[in-house]
């Protein structure tokens, strides 16, 4: 996974707890990068689920409680950083409705070895779709958190029903209503 989620997810904790906090997560996981992530680089996802799974143990904060704040913090962060993706995009619903055919696909353009996850977008009406998450990856509590974060960044009320595919969080239908 990019290194840009891992500096994300770093800086996030040394905001919100401490930069002792991030030296005792990073001690206590057992990372194969060592540790020192870069942006562009691209690391192993597990290294990420045992970041949260520590600082969990730390913080005795649930692991997807954790994961989900971290969502909603880190797509503000990939917008500020992207702004060419969002510019014309006025909603939340616009916005997820094109992560797929659109966000995505320019992420795996700009960044070879990266392989976001499938977001599938079911309109209903107005004021409700479904959003189908599914990844090889266990990070449908980050989608929520994502979800969350773009429902934050257009100043949106969202209700978020999720509902689970699969019991490791690599499927996952979130039903949504905007009000
Ligand atoms: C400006 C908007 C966005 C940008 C630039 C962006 C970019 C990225 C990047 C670079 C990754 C790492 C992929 C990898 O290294 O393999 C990623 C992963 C991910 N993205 Fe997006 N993304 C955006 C919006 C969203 C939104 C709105 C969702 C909502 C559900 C989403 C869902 C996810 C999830 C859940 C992952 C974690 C990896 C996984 O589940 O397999 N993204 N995204």
């Amino acid at each position: 996974m990019k290194g840009m989620i891992f500096t994300e997810f770093l800086e996030m904790v040394e905001t919100q707890f401490s930069p002792e906090v991030v030296e005792e997560i990073l001690e206590l996981s057992e990372l194969p990068s060592g540790g020192s992530y870069t942006s562009m680089g691209t690391y192993a996802h597990a290294e990420i689920l045992s970041l949260v799974s520590n600082l969990s143990r730390v913080t005795k904060v649930d692991p997807e409680v954790l994961q989900t704040a971290f969502g909603e913090y880190l797509f503000k962060r990939l917008a500020d950083s992207h702004p060419q993706f969002i510019k014309d995009i006025r909603s939340s619903f616009d916005l997820l409705e094109r992560v797929e055919d659109y966000i995505h696909v320019e992420v795996r353009k700009l960044y070879p070895e990266s392989s976001p996850p499938e977001i599938r977008c079911t309109s209903i009406d107005e004021y409700q779709m479904r959003l189908h998450y599914k990844s090889h990856r266990p990070f449908a509590a980050l989608a929520l958190g994502l979800i969350q974060g773009v429902g934050r960044y257009f100043d949106e009320r969202l209700s978020i029903r999720v509902e689970p595919l699969s019991d490791a969080g690599t499927e996952t239908m979130f039903h949504l209503t905007r009000s």
